[in-house]
């Protein structure tokens, strides 16, 4: 659910301060000493126009990273850079240099497959496969070869299913269609098909936007305990999630990262006039 009432555009301080405040050069704690996944320098072009400048940020093994800004700010572009879905938009040219680990993703001979394997990814709207709630999350298993016998395959079903808290709420319709299943619940399979595949990175756009309150909890508690295990980048709207999940928070702005630092530093004592003005709710 979208969470309008921080972030509501007001003034023309804000185009002031657009104007005439940021510098170029991130402020905070972009980089990090243990780091999972580490971007340096990336630019993202749609055709001539540059969606994403020079940006740089590490995020750091079992930490949840949240991307906050206003809307056309470039956080789902440069989400999207993290396992290579801006392959799929042909118009899309992504520059600088992004590892997980020591592996450089955008060397040529990378295959996305096994790539988006280990940083799974999921989106605004739950968007389950037209099968079965048992197919939906065995899919990338069988598809990836990780196991041969069924009642492995049948293991590693409900155990992403109790992962996602989703289990008791379909243990006696696995054979059902996901589709059936209410908002919440969808999004809480696509989370369970994220993570059967065990992948090290989940990335996460706006993943409760079209949920209500109650699902959007259930997101979040999931969240906190998927941290445990599991790298998170999440964009959001709602600087009260950004705030419940997050670990550090990255403020995008204009297609530039003006600040990352710790999440209840953001919040509470910005860095950046810029940040201070969005979480005013100067602009959004
Ligand atoms: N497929 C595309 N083709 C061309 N331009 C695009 C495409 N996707 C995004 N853009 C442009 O890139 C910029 C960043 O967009 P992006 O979707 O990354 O922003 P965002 O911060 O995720 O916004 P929102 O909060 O509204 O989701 C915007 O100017 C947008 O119009
Ligand atoms: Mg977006």
């Amino acid at each position: 659910m979208k969470d309008n009432t921080m972030n509501e555009p007001t003034d023309n301080v804000a185009t002031n301060i657009e104007e005439n405040a940021f510098s170029g050069q991130t402020v905070g704690t972009p980089l990090c000493d243990d780091a999972k996944m580490s971007m340096r320098n990336v630019n993202v072009f749609y055709d001539t126009k540059q969606a994403i400048h020079d940006v740089s940020l590490d995020i750091g093994k079992n930490e949840v990273v949240a991307m906050i800004g206003p809307s056309g700010c470039g956080k789902s572009t440069f989400l999207r850079c993290l396992n290579r879905m801006n392959d799929t938009i042909e118009s899309c040219k992504v520059t600088g240099d992004i590892k997980l680990e020591e592996l450089d993703i955008y060397h040529p001979k990378q295959d996305v497959v096994p790539l988006r394997a280990r940083v799974g990814m999921v989106f605004q709207k739950p968007n389950p496969f037209p099968k079965s709630i048992y197919d939906n999350v065995a899919y990338g298993p069988r598809i990836h070869g990780l196991v041969n016998r069924k009642y492995d395959l049948d293991e590693i079903v409900e155990s992403s299913l109790r992962r996602a808290s989703l289990w008791d709420e379909v243990k006696d319709r696995l054979h059902s269609p996901g589709t059936g299943l209410s908002g919440g619940q969808q999004q809480r399979l696509c989370i369970a098909r994220t993570i059967a595949v065990s992948p090290e990175v989940i990335l996460m756009d706006e993943p409760c936007s079209a949920l209500d309150p109650i699902a959007t909890a259930k997101i979040e508690e999931l969240i906190a305990e998927l941290s445990q295990k599991f790298t998170i980048a999440i964009v959001t709207h709602s600087m009260q999630q950004a705030a419940r999940v997050s670990h550090r928070t990255a403020y995008f702005h204009m297609g530039k990262l003006v600040e990352v630092n710790d999440t209840k530093r953001v919040f509470t004592n910005p860095e950046h006039e810029l940040t201070e003005a969005y979480i005013t709710g100067r602009f959004g």
